[in-house]
């Protein structure tokens, strides 16, 4: 089976990207066809990208980045549970994407996103930035809007339709991370 991880995308306290990435993960393991595991970018605390030679170089020089590497290689396909910060993502989640490169390269990737109009257009910028990472993104995505799947705007609860919309999201993020894994030595 593939291993899959549920990427937790903003650190902030008080954050919704973890209540979110519970139900994700819950969701996932209850249908099965791979093993999923929650990665929090909480518990890493990477600094700011302080790589001296650019990651595709794949040169790393600090532990936190050997860790980080190590990390992402265990994994086939990734979910990424976003925000939308100022129309894009946060920027946790871009600095935990630049430390790396050939550790992303040719596996799957889906998103679930949230936010006033449902977080759609930090996964617009998400999706350009996998592309350059040489990962394949699926189509199938979970939007969440605040109005519908947030009570009071702060407690998650999901709508019916946020149900459905993960099924084909993780039977797409499956068949491609099998697929993948098949091209990588
Ligand atoms: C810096 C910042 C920028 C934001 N920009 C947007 C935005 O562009 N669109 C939007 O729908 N929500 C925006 N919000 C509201 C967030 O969607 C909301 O605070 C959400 O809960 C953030 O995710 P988090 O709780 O996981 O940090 C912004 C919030 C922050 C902190």
């Amino acid at each position: 089976m593939v291993n899959i991880a549920v990427v937790v995308g903003s650190t902030r306290p008080g954050r919704r990207s973890r209540q979110v990435a519970e139900w994700v993960l819950s969701r996932a393991t209850s249908r099965g066809g791979a093993d999923f595991e929650m990665l929090d970018l909480a518990d890493y605390e990477l600094p700011l990208l302080d790589e001296p030679m650019p990651p595709s170089m794949g040169n790393y020089k600090h532990e936190h980045t050997k860790v980080w590497a190590r990390t992402i290689s265990r994994f086939d396909g990734f979910i990424f549970v976003t925000a939308e910060y100022n129309h894009s993502i946060p920027g946790v989640l871009k600095n935990s994407l630049d430390f790396l490169y050939a550790e992303w390269n040719n596996k799957a990737a889906g998103f679930v996103s949230y936010g006033s109009a449902g977080g759609v257009r930090a996964v617009e910028n998400l999706r350009l930035i996998a592309g350059e990472l040489q990962m394949a993104d699926v189509r199938a995505q979970v939007a969440l809007p605040f109005a519908t799947d947030f009570e009071n705007f702060a407690t998650f609860t999901p709508s019916e339709s946020a149900e459905e919309a993960l099924e084909p999201l993780l039977e797409q993020l499956i068949s491609w991370s099998t697929a993948l894994k098949t091209i990588r030595t």
